[in-house]
């Protein structure tokens, strides 16, 4: 199963790449973790990275496309892959047909998760993160089953993102709608664009793809 899931930021993405990880046994492949890892062990392209990142505009296609290759090419994407985060430009998503016709792989479906703006902000400024395992908690919608506990991993640290303040969100938004948005009807011609309704609980969101995914295998 190859799949994208597309979406503005706070639609879930992650949440539901975490969840179809397990059940289909595919691996998630976040651009943005990726990055965020990079800026953390302050390599060359985390330097670069990092500024941007936090002002919510997008990183170079340049870079996103050649790191992405390299992930691709890891034997644990052999399996099968939910891209989270990328393609997030035209460029993006024209360099990543062409990486995979180069395997002979094709797409099994491209998932847009459709959230209003307004519902985004409350969602990305209540997020935090297990500092140990990276599974994804809110304020109001998914706290941990024992408060500062992590129900996956035990541990009672958590992280929040330098870039989830609803400053950055606006920035963050408007890159969605100019420079994301615009690969929808790209994906739309080729005939495997599929629409949830992301607004939905976290639980119906999952049903919603699932069904989407059994129509496409
Ligand atoms: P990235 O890390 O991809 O961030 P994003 O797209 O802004 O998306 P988020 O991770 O914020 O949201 P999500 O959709 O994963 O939502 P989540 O599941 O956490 O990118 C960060 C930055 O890196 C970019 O701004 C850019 O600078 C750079 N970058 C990355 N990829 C790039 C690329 N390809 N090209 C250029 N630059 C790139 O959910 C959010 C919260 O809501 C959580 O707390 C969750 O618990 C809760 N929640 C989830 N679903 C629901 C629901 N159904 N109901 C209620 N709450 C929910
Ligand atoms: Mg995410
Ligand atoms: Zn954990």
């Amino acid at each position: 199963m190859k799949l994208i899931l597309l979406g503005p930021p706070g639609a879930g993405k992650g949440t539901q790449a975490k969840r179809l990880e397990q059940r289909y046994g595919i691996v998630q492949i976040s651009t943005g973790d990726m990055l965020r890892a990079e800026v953390a062990a302050s390599t060359p392209i985390g330097r670069e990275a990092k500024a941007v990142m936090e002002s919510g505009a997008l990183v170079s296609d340049d870079i996103l496309v050649r790191m992405l290759a390299a992930r691709l090419d890891q034997p644990d994407a052999a399996n099968g892959f939910i891209l989270d985060g990328f393609p997030r430009t035209v460029p993006q998503a024209e360099a990543l047909d062409a990486m995979l016709a180069r395997k002979g792989l094709k797409l099994d479906a491209v998932i847009e998760l459709k959230v209003d703006d307004a519902a985004l902000t409350d969602r990305i400024a209540g997020r935090f993160t297990c500092a140990k395992c990276g599974t994804g908690y809110h304020d109001s919608f998914k706290q941990p089953a024992k408060p500062g506990v992590c129900d996956v991993c035990g541990s009672t640290e958590f992280v929040r993102r330098a870039d989830d303040n609803r400053e950055t969100v606006g920035a963050r938004l408007a890159a969605y709608h100019k420079q994301t948005a615009p690969i929808i009807p790209h994906y739309a011609k080729t005939g495997i664009l599929r629409s949830v309704d992301g607004m939905a609980d976290i639980d119906e969101v999952a049903r919603q793809i699932d069904a989407v995914l059994e129509k496409a295998r």
